[in-house]
């Protein structure tokens, strides 16, 4: 029989309760459970960062994070980008620069980089070479997706 657990917590927003299986991982649950697939599932051991989501402020490998970890915390997943349908500042400016090329990334990127522009609203280019270097992108590089955070934090700091 398999170990279920009692989850309670919010996700873009939106308090989310469930039963899970308790070996879920939080990516496990915010793609199969909740049905936001959004967030990409790749190398599930913590070496693309496809999977990055932001928890309780945090970025974090959502395929490394047990469902359970995540009890009562508040996680915003690609889809909270983008909540009424109309892309952020972020977004938009990934789409400028053309630094979605495949898009599979993306997601990942997009989290890391909005995790960094919480803590740090005018990082420098070593700052955001940083906080990218965690997900991996084949297609890009990380030229455009450098200039899309600078982009992003200038229109949001202005
Ligand atoms: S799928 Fe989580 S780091 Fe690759
Ligand atoms: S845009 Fe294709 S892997 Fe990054």
């Amino acid at each position: 029989m398999t170990d279920t657990f009692h989850l309670e917590f919010t996700v873009n927003g939106r308090l989310r309760v469930l039963d899970i299986a308790a070996s879920h991982t939080l990516l496990d649950v915010l793609r199969d459970d909740i049905g936001l697939t959004g967030t990409k599932e790749c190398c599930v051991v913590g070496e693309c960062g496809a999977c990055t989501v932001i928890v309780d402020g945090r970025s974090v490998n959502s395929c490394l994070m047990l469902a359970a970890e995540a009890d009562g915390a508040d996680v915003l997943t690609v889809e909270g980008l983008a909540p009424s349908g109309q892309l952020d500042a972020l977004q938009q400016a990934f789409l400028d620069t053309g630094a979605a090329q495949c898009g599979f990334c993306i997601p990942g990127q997009l989290m890391s980089a909005r995790a960094l522009l919480q803590r740090t609203p005018h990082p420098t280019p070593e700052q955001i070479n940083e906080a990218l270097a965690g997900t991996l992108c084949r297609c890009a590089g990380y030229e455009q997706s450098r200039q899309a955070v600078l982009a992003a934090a200038e229109e949001v700091g202005s």
